[in-house]
């Protein structure tokens, strides 16, 4: 589609109405019944959603509180009552489900496998009382890095079962990385598989595991591997152990584990502007609670779906929209181990027609991939089952909107463009599909209980359409985090901080137009949103200066046609600058170096080499100047403090 047709439809606002067909079907059906669901939120806040918790979750024993305060900003929901998610997940579902499709896996080479709820039980019994005899009780930290395979899903309700704290690691995530998520979280346990598969390489994860506990994690006492790739690899006598043999001897039934509603499920790295990943904590009732309503209203759930959310476990998507809302739904999920792009850039679009799929869930960095490669690719797969598609990670340009929505979506499919982050656990800001117009680059409103706003550097909402300002959530919600692991005062600080404790502070801005729609802009701290994962400048600086012959680096984001925003690097080398700005043996060198520090995603896309960073009278780096320059503007800022503007040149590449 041409960039003038795009310009006319954001000129002509252009909304796009639920249709019909989808409508008729749909749990929420109209403008009004979604009134009702706010109205009832805003009458009676923490009343709204006790309710919501009441009739959603299967409780062992009642809450009595909907909503303690006391010890605010710490907000503890649903407190005395008791349950068990894993329960909630699979057990509740085996009276009308047991025989029904729970999980529909397929590998990168095209290997399949179905698993039923039944079964699915089974296999989570067993291995929770592997993880038992192992040692693990609850409360303890388990580690989970493994690849994209039902196992993973496993690990995680098994340890929901019997109350440990999963922390998943993202596989792409290097040695390091890992090492560093296993010590913070003191974690005793570490699940890995031998390899994994992705773009037609086995991604060694066990080898990984491996270099990240030689160089410490002296709180590990056993690993247990699954056997996915089959290549040969190191097992350590005592310490490994074969996931079949851990579950060889174990019963089918594990009785689960009743915890408060505010027990820790899981701890969830993630980026934040220090070089040290937070370890997000989220609660057991509340965060169910979340993933379980937004499958209902953002993925109108139906008992006939087939759901597939593309993203890893290893992120929050994967959580929220893999690992647990699905279940606790009773709904039929696809899992997908590899690359999007293996055998050719068809493969979702064939799994999307091979499988059924009605509902498919993506980051718009994906859609942009394969929208390069044309709409033919697109358009030999059978897709007529889809029915509703979503995004989520970044803001969606109205290009690839549209895109999705014709050549996918053929005009049929609502779409729905999530805003949420790991802390919120699950969609906030979203259309309700049957009865909310969407328009291409808008997450449109706030769910019903979700009081999010748009504020001014003093805290006051902004009421003029389209001014931008701090995105806040302005009153708790069950499945916001609680704390961040550790370091209760960075979580005071990072998230209550700005607006004396009244306010959780996304870290994104954002504007509301005429119709109070909401357009989120972008960061508004270090974070960069690399193919719709977030990263922090200062990890990536961190591991460059990590080098030996690093002296300084600044890190920034540029933007980028697929990836949202590339990663920028300014190197100064300690000694010489290379000649003419130019060493591609070096470069290379610590793009890898980068790679092994905290992972692929990580890698610097640009190196630039300058005698010095430029930097302010008080000793700031100019990170905007740093931004305009990697995006090839024109420099508008002062630089006239900069004690050698040659550097200047050297900064653009031009001397
Ligand atoms: C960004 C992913 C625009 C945002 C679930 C947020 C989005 C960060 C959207 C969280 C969206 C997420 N439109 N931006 N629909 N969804 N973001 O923690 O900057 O990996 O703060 O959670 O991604 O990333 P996270």
């Amino acid at each position: 589609m041409s960039h003038d047709r795009i310009d006319s439809i954001l000129q002509e606002e252009r909304q796009f109405a639920p249709p019909p067909a989808f409508t008729r079907l749909a749990r929420i059906r109209s403008a009004s019944e979604l009134a009702a669901l706010r109205d009832r939120a805003a009458a009676d806040h923490t009343g709204f959603w006790a309710d919501l918790a009441r009739g959603e979750l299967s409780w062992h024993s009642p809450f009595q509180t909907a909503l303690d305060d006391s010890a605010a900003p710490r907000y503890q929901w649903f407190t005395e009552g008791t349950l068990n998610v894993s329960y909630n997940c699979l057990d509740r579902q085996l009276a009308n489900r047991g025989d029904k499709t729970a999980i529909i896996f397929e590998g990168e080479s095209g290997d399949t496998r179905r698993i039923t709820y039944a079964e699915l039980h089974r296999e989570v019994c067993r291995f929770a009382n592997a993880l038992k005899a192992q040692g693990v009780v609850k409360g303890d930290r388990v580690v989970i890095y493994m690849p994209m395979i039902p196992e993973a899903v496993i690990a995680m309700q098994a340890c929901a079962r019997i109350g440990a704290i999963h922390s998943v690691v993202f596989g792409g995530f290097s040695a390091e990385s890992l090492k560093d998520r296993i010590e913070d979280a003191g974690a005793k346990l570490l699940i890995t598989a031998d390899g994994g598969h992705r773009g037609g390489k086995i991604i060694e994860l066990k080898a990984a595991a491996d270099k990240a506990l030689s160089h410490g994690c002296a709180s590990i006492e056993k690993v247990i591997v699954y056997k996915r790739s089959g290549h040969t690899i190191n097992m350590q006598a005592g310490r490994d152990v074969w996931w079949s043999d851990a579950v060889a001897a174990q019963a089918a039934q594990c009785e689960p584990l009743w915890v408060e509603s505010e027990h820790p499920l899981f701890l969830l790295y993630t980026s934040g502007s220090t070089g040290k990943p937070k370890g997000i904590q989220h609660s057991s009732a509340g965060y169910l609670l979340g993933a379980t309503v937004t499958m209902k209203w953002v993925f109108d759930i139906r008992d006939d779906d087939v759901f597939w959310c593309t993203a890893d476990v290893g992120w929050i998507t994967g959580h929220s929209y893999v690992a647990y809302g699905p279940l606790a739904c009773g709904a039929t999920l696809v899992i997908y181990e590899g690359s999007p792009a293996v055998p050719d850039t068809g493969r979702f679009w064939k799994l999307c027609q091979d499988h059924h799929v009605t509902i498919f869930y993506t980051a718009p960095t994906a859609i942009r991939a394969l929208m390069k490669h044309g709409d033919a690719i697109p358009g030999r797969y059978d897709l007529s089952k889809l029915r509703l598609l979503g995004t989520v990670g970044e803001p969606i340009n109205p290009e690839a909107w549209m895109w999705y929505h014709r050549i996918i979506g053929h005009e049929r499919c609502p779409i729905v463009d999530t805003w949420w982050q790991t802390e919120t656990g699950a969609h906030m800001i979203a259309p309700v599909p049957g009865a909310v117009p969407t328009k291409p680059g808008s997450c449109t409103l706030p769910l019903p209980g979700i009081a999010a706003d748009v504020v001014d550097e003093q805290g006051n909402s902004i009421t003029k359409p389209d001014k931008g300002g701090y995105l806040v959530i302005k009153k708790p919600w069950p499945f916001m985090l609680r704390t961040i692991w550790g370091d209760h005062d960075r979580y005071i600080k990072t998230y209550w901080g700005k607006f004396g404790g009244k306010y959780y502070l996304a870290g994104d801005s954002a504007r509301r137009d005429q119709d109070d729609y909401f357009w989120i802009m972008g960061r508004i701290d270090d974070v960069l949103n690399v193919s719709g994962h977030r990263l922090g400048t200062m990890e990536v600086e961190s591991a460059l200066v990590a080098h030996p012959r690093v002296a300084e680096a600044a890190v920034v984001g540029r933007p980028d046609d697929i990836k949202g925003e590339a990663i920028f690097a300014y190197v100064v080398l300690k000694g010489e600058r290379p000649a003419g700005g130019v060493d591609t043996a070096l470069t290379e060198e610590l793009r890898a170096w980068v790679t092994e520090q905290i992972g692929a995603i990580a890698k610097p896309d640009d190196i630039r080499y300058a005698d010095n960073l430029p930097k302010t009278r008080s000793g700031k780096i100019m990170r905007r100047l740093l931004r305009s320059i990697a995006a090839g503007e024109a420099i508008t800022q002062d630089t006239s403090t900069l004690e050698n503007e040659a550097i200047l040149l050297q900064l653009q590449g031009k001397q």
